[in-house]
């Protein structure tokens, strides 16, 4: 089994400190450095916008995984685009267009990437699947960070992982919410490619040993 990229989640850092927390991020071996966006309105809470993208992007050498949990993810795509996002991941419960959005980020030299919400099946992306780049599988329902991992979401891995060698397609696969040291094992052994983690990465004291340990490397 390969080891997973791992995509740290900036929703669980003290947002008065978030230069440091990338620089954490960057120190600690992971290679991709996750941005959640809410809009107080496809979930509850708010976040940030592409200015907290584009302030971040200089500071850090790591791949910028921006997850859109917004309505209407279309009028937002060049905006973090352009402040620097190599992902751009919006919810396909957000969208109907799913292929045109999907290919305007490709347009814009960007990864494309489409999330489930764990209620939505995998089937309903049977026609985009070709046109992204990610699926970020949601292990718990979006909005906050902390909570517990659905273990079944996890198929919904398992089958993008048959459906990606069936056709020959070549997404990544993610895996977002209830990372953590004591659900990782299973997470990995479903064969996710990207694992997002954010309370069990930046409530570690020991910033390596954790990354190390949800990789699965020590
Ligand atoms: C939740 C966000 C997640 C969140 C995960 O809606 O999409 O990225 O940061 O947090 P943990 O890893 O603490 O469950
Ligand atoms: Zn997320």
């Amino acid at each position: 089994m390969n080891v997973p990229i791992l995509a740290p989640s900036l929703l669980a850092a003290n947002f008065s400190h978030l230069a440091d927390a990338v620089g954490q991020i960057d120190a600690s071996g992971a290679e991709w450095t996750h941005l959640d966006v809410m809009d107080g309105n496809f979930v509850s809470e708010l976040t940030f916008g592409a200015k907290m993208v584009r302030d971040l992007r200089p500071l850090s050498r790591t791949i910028f995984d921006v997850h859109l949990m917004i309505n209407h993810p279309e009028h937002f795509i060049e905006e973090f685009a352009r402040a620097g996002a190599d992902y751009i991941t919006f919810h396909c419960e957000a969208a109907l267009h799913l292929h045109r959005i999907l290919t305007s980020i490709r347009d814009l030299g960007k990864k494309a990437g489409i999330s489930v919400v764990p209620s939505t099946p995998v089937g309903v992306l049977e026609e985009v699947l070709p046109f992204a780049d990610l699926v970020l599988v949601m292990t718990v329902n979006p909005g906050f960070g902390g909570q517990s991992l659905i273990p079944k979401c996890l198929e919904k891995v398992k089958a993008l992982k048959r459906i990606r060698e069936e056709k020959g397609y070549s997404y990544l696969i993610s895996v977002d919410g209830g990372v953590n040291a004591d659900t990782v094992s299973q997470v990995r052994d479903s064969g996710v490619d990207v694992l997002v983690a954010g309370e069990a990465f930046f409530k570690a004291a020991d910033k390596v040993a954790i990354a190390a340990l949800l990789k699965g490397v020590r």
